[in-house]
């Protein structure tokens, strides 16, 4: 695979417009973001889009109880959402919504280039139905005994307990959860989407794309069962297209979700003209397609998404991210514990590029799930980017200002400069490869060594005696370039920190190659604090 290729496209899942963002969420938003700011800070040319899942059964179901309808409670869900990854500062160039005009046409075009490439079956499958609320149940409506295990109170397509899958209909004694009464066996005809003749297609493409290991042994598991043709529709009542040519029939939302990508592109290009969306997805096309995605949707995009891609002939990814599941204080985030934190909630009480830094921090390729341990959160927010990073430019900026007139002067310590310089290519490679907590480790250690540099200098010591004020002047040039150097290299993690730090050095839009440039005989400006501590109160707040 070309790697450098010209354009780059980049999504995020589209999380569901039917509830609040919570901080689970925002681990693959962050890492994503992370990673397309490098890029661009690299130059390369990006288009960095998301959108929410408006349709399905659960947002109608949201919508009948709260008598409104379904379309205007996503739309107040896509405006809450956007208004979070906004304040988390995740950048995107579009952010649509899947119930748009752009991708009904997009979904019909698809469908259509799949029933005339023969991907697509008519059969009548038998499904539980709720005679007293009129419609078929989604496998997570009913609820009875695990068949397997016998637990009580399980969902209609697997267990809890022992992880068995089945068959709503194979549930003891089953229930509607929607009425409570025990659903009947109704016939219905259903759109299939051939899956199982995409088998070797799939498992060409995907030892051609950039994967981890980890996933690519989950989809090998899902090989060995055997791929089950797909099926793309839904009775009504359901929230999602017609399908055309018929009256009571929708897709299913998984079908419409991933097309949400094209439309996303197509909204965007349609606003701004120097985005051509047959740049991206047409089978020819010279760009790089990237989707960023948590571990619960890798059967959607890896065996799903691509299939469907290659029967209407359209392009490929060429690489999935897959984010584990975060844990908070060790558990699966809790109402009850308290520990469900919506990123609301967190943003109210909290700077969100501690967030970005601490996800940056715990972040290693692979879905192993990770932990916001938040007495471990305050302690490396502050240690690191107070403690270490912007200590540096507190220790150093004062005499600066006292002695100096806030200006740099020409002399610095060759051999730390160049120390720093040269890191700059290892830790690219590392945001390249999302290993950033590696990367975030290295940058570390390199403000560790600007802070044991001024340790030994002792400016403020030095400075007592008018004989040392040009060894003074070049400590702290020397340390403000360091601390320069980092900001950069921090950038993609803390965007905002890193916008006060280059007001505060004088210094224009920073890109990755500036980690090489040398602030001399340079003015900056006053010194203010430019991150305070996180205190307790903050995290106690947030936790309610
Ligand atoms: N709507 C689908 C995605 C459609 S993409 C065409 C969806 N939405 S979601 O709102 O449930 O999730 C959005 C993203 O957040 C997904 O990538 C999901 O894996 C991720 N996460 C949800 N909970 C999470 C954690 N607790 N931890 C990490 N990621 C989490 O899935
Ligand atoms: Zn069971």
């Amino acid at each position: 695979m070309n790697k450098e290729k010209k354009k780059l496209l980049v999504t995020n899942a589209l999380p569901y417009a039917n509830g609040p963002i919570h901080i689970g969420h925002m681990v693959g938003y962050i890492q994503a973001d992370i990673w397309v700011r490098f890029k661009k800070m690299k130059q390369r040319d990006v288009v960095y889009l998301c959108a929410s899942d408006a349709h399905g059964a659960p947002i109608m179901l949201s919508a009948e109880e709260l008598s409104v309808e379904p379309k205007d409670l996503a739309a107040e869900y896509t405006k809450q959402h956007a208004k979070d990854f906004t304040d988390f500062l995740i950048k995107f160039d579009n952010y649509h919504t899947t119930h748009s005009k752009e991708n009904e046409e997009l979904v019909n075009e698809i469908f259509a280039n799949l029933k005339e490439s023969d991907c697509i079956e008519k059969r009548t499958i038998e499904q539980a139905y709720d005679e007293q609320e009129s419609m078929f149940l989604p496998d997570r409506y009913v609820r009875g005994t695990c068949p397997q295990c016998k637990s009580l109170d399980q969902y209609g397509d697997s267990c809890e307990k022992c992880g068995a899958t089945y068959k709503p209909t194979d549930l003891i004694d089953p229930k509607s959860a929607l009425s409570g009464k025990p659903p009947v066996l109704r016939e219905s005809e259903h759109y299939f989407m051939k899956l199982e003749k995409f088998e070797s297609f799939l498992k060409d493409w995907l030892s051609g794309i950039e994967l981890h290991e980890s996933v690519r042994s989950k989809l090998q598991e899902w090989f060995e069962i055997g791929l089950k043709d797909w099926d793309i529709s839904r009775d009504h009542p359901y929230f999602g297209f017609k399908i055309p040519g018929e009256d009571e029939k929708y897709f299913y939302v998984w079908l419409d979700a991933p097309i949400g990508y094209l439309a996303s592109l197509k909204h965007l290009s349609e606003c701004d003209p120097k985005i051509n969306y047959d740049d991206y997805f047409s089978e020819k096309n010279e760009s790089e397609l990237v989707h960023f995605i948590g571990k619960d949707i890798i059967y959607f995009h890896a065996l799903f998404w691509p299939a469907v891609l290659e029967g209407a002939g359209l392009k490929k990814p060429d690489a999935i991210y897959v984010n584990g599941f975060l844990t908070v204080n060790g558990e699966k985030m809790s109402k009850s514990r308290g520990t469900f934190i919506k990123a609301r909630t967190y943003l109210e009480h909290n700077n969100p590029e501690y967030l970005r830094y601490y996800f940056a921090y715990k972040t290693s390729p692979g879905i192993d799930d990770f932990d916001l341990d938040t007495k471990d959160f305050l302690n490396r927010v502050n240690s690191d980017l107070v403690g270490k990073w912007i200590n540096i430019a507190s220790r150093s900026s004062k005499f600066l200002n006292q002695h100096f007139g806030d200006k740099l002067g020409e002399n610095v310590e060759e051999s730390l400069l160049e120390d720093f310089e040269s890191s700059g290519d290892e830790i690219s490679d590392l945001y390249d490869k999302k290993e950033f907590g590696q990367a975030m480790r290295k940058i570390m250690l390199l403000a560790d060594q600007a802070n044991q540099y001024l340790d030994q200098e002792k400016p403020w010591v030095l400075i007592k005696d008018e004989e040392n004020k040009d060894r003074v002047l070049k400590v702290c040039t020397t340390s403000i370039n360091l601390f320069f150097k980092i900001m950069v290299m921090l950038k993609p993690v803390v965007p905002s920190i890193a916008k006060s730090g280059e007001s505060f050095l004088n210094v224009e839009q920073t890109d990755w190659d500036s980690i090489n440039t040398r602030l001399l005989n340079h003015q900056i400006s006053d010194y203010k604090p430019l991150l305070t501590r996180i205190e307790n109160e903050n995290i106690e707040a947030m936790l309610g």
